[in-house]
């Protein structure tokens, strides 16, 4: 634990020259661990993988292999992203696994939350294991871990980390922001010249959009939750909430309600919108979405989105509604 512990004289990294210092350093440390040796990193798209691969690739270029998983409960755009930036711009060895057929016919059926975060979580090792084995000669494994997972859970990061790999896939770790808190990574994030959106983006469960098609998941219900989610996100950037408000999305419940559409009959899903404010998710309030937005939002999402016919605020603040809906 000794070397898991932040030195009480580290300055924290506000600046692009502090941000450029710790590259350097980081730069010069990884090489020194790593040699001439593979390193593998699930890359999810997040900020903390997403920052650490950026690192990696400017310290050991195609040593790393990062392994993107697209468990098909990402949001829109996401997984293009990751190919486009790590790929394409920063000529990353990206291997890109199209799983979701995979994680939608397992989840098929199951309306239990925490069966379905189960099932996520367990695939995603499988799908990870598998890609792992197809490698020659690995002998690290990268991971995103932060200062607060430290502090919260002695080093474990559930959600992000790669811990449920069996015994003869055990490589040793590189954690090359484990000392770092969340805006340290930001401010690195962008002097490593990742897309500004990519480093200040909101919080994101690790099942994904998996929480928020509530109950049993069925794509043509998790297809709509994702356009009007997008509609939601893009709203929000456009009326400069985006920056300001902590998190926000749209979850669909599992029911239909009568509707009236081009004179007809037309029966639908309702798309509920959460915004909150926290500082640790433990608490959170609700944002004050102007109404003209609202409206704005609501026709838009209604005339775009297939399959919603009504569009619904949460006002609940935590306690007594959890963030996510499930
Ligand atoms: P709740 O719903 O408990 O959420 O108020 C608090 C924060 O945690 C996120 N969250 C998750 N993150 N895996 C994650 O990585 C999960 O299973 C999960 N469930 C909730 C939620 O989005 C919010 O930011």
């Amino acid at each position: 634990m000794q070397n898991n512990v932040r030195p009480e004289s580290m300055e924290r990294i506000t600046t692009k020259a502090l941000a450029d210092a710790f590259i350097d350093e980081q730069v010069k440390a990884i090489r020194e661990q790593v040699g001439d040796k593979k390193v593998l990193l699930a890359l999810s798209g997040g900020v903390d993988s997403s920052v650490v691969a950026a690192l990696l690739i400017k310290a050991i270029g195609k040593q790393l292999v990062c392994v993107h998983v697209n468990h098909g409960l990402l949001r829109k755009g996401e997984p293009e992203q990751v190919v486009k930036v790590f790929r394409d711009e920063m000529d990353a060895n990206l291997v890109y696994v199209d799983a979701v057929d995979r994680f939608l016919d397992k989840l098929a059926g199951v309306a239990e939350p925490e069966k379905k975060r189960k099932i996520i979580g367990a695939e995603f090792i499988r799908v990870f294991e598998e890609e792992a084995r197809k490698q020659e000669g690995i002998s690290f494994l990268a991971q995103g871990t932060i200062y607060p997972d430290i502090l919260e859970s002695d080093g474990v990061k559930a959600h992000h980390n790669v811990g449920g790999l069996p015994e003869d896939l055990q490589f040793e770790l590189v954690e090359p922001v484990k000392l770092l808190f969340k805006d340290e990574v930001r401010v690195v994030g962008e002097a490593l010249g990742l897309p500004h959106g990519m480093v200040y983006r909101q919080p994101f469960p690790g099942p994904g959009l998996g929480v928020r098609c509530l109950g049993a998941i069925t794509r043509d219900r998790l297809n709509a939750l994702r356009e009007a989610d997008a509609i939601l996100r893009e709203e929000f950037d456009k009326n400069g909430l985006a920056g300001k408000v902590w998190q926000y999305f749209i979850s669909v419940p599992d029911m239909k309600s009568v509707g009236v559409k081009d004179g007809k009959r037309y029966e639908g899903w309702p798309a509920i919108i959460r915004a909150v404010n926290t500082t640790d998710a433990m608490t959170a309030t609700i944002e004050e979405i102007p109404y003209t937005l609202l409206h704005h939002i609501t026709a838009r999402i209604t005339a775009e989105v297939d399959g919603i016919n009504r569009v619904l605020y949460d006002l609940t603040p935590k306690p007594v509604g959890t963030i996510e809906w499930e």
